[in-house]
């Protein structure tokens, strides 16, 4: 089972950020790579809200994602990646951590849209404390070019800042003043590679001018929420998202 080091421990404490070389082998990267297309490309009788699209401008900057793939394709959640990946958030929440809910997210090749600066806690249930960390896996290269992870350093020792939703039919939320350039931190990764971050850290990717889709598999874990006495004030949600 893979072990962060301690210098890797401190790492993501300090930058609310992590990235890793390989949290599985390329073979395993192959299967989840066949499953994940397929998954995108058939109708499988998707649940309300479990296939979303995150962009307003679904047309020239498409943005799907599937959330809870592993209702439709079991197998993304029963191997080595997986499991590093739940060894992992053990190691940095505790062995009390639970999963929280998993991720598909593809940017589609040349047109993949930009995913807006962000902090995951801005979309959580607001009267509740959270904490928890999602773990990025890169089903192909990631660079620049297709759309990889960035992070502002240190963002989640900070507070939630104010967001907005793209447009009024957007599942998508960003950050309403974006973070100057000169902060980021721009996370290329190998296929089987990946990147930790926070609830609470600012993070973005760009769009995917490349020829080939870009696929990412996103797990999260969390500690039980604790219920606040006074709930954050997020006027960016929508009221049916947890009334
Ligand atoms: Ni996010």
């Amino acid at each position: 089972m893979m072990r962060l080091t301690d210098a890797q421990v401190a790492a993501f404490r300090r930058d609310g950020f992590l990235r890793v070389d390989a949290l599985t082998d390329d073979a395993e990267v192959e299967e989840l790579l066949g499953i994940y297309d397929e998954l995108f490309d058939r109708d499988r009788g998707f649940a309300a809200g479990d296939r979303i699209e995150l962009n307003a401008d679904v047309a020239r900057a498409p943005l799907p994602q599937i959330v809870n793939p592993e209702r439709y394709a079991p197998r993304l959640v029963q191997g080595q990646a997986y499991r590093n990946a739940a060894a992992i958030a053990r190691q940095l929440l505790g062995s009390e951590c639970v999963p929280t809910g998993n991720h598909a997210i593809l940017k589609p090749a040349r047109i993949g849209g930009a995913t807006p600066w962000h902090q995951d806690e801005a979309y959580w249930d607001p009267r509740y404390a959270h904490r928890a960390l999602s773990i990025w896996l890169a089903l192909q290269p990631v660079t620049l070019e297709n759309g990889c992870m960035r992070f502002v350093p240190g963002s989640h020792r900070g507070p939630i800042l104010p967001h907005e939703l793209l447009s009024a039919d957007s599942h998508g939320l960003r950050l309403s003043e974006p973070p100057p350039d000169a902060s980021e931190t721009i996370c290329e990764l190998p296929a089987a590679g990946a990147t930790l971050h926070d609830g609470r850290t600012l993070h973005s990717a760009g769009p995917n001018f490349s020829e080939q889709p870009r696929r990412a598999l996103v797990f999260g874990f969390g500690l039980a929420p604790v219920l606040l006495d006074t709930p954050h004030p997020y006027p960016w949600q929508r009221p049916e998202w947890f009334h």
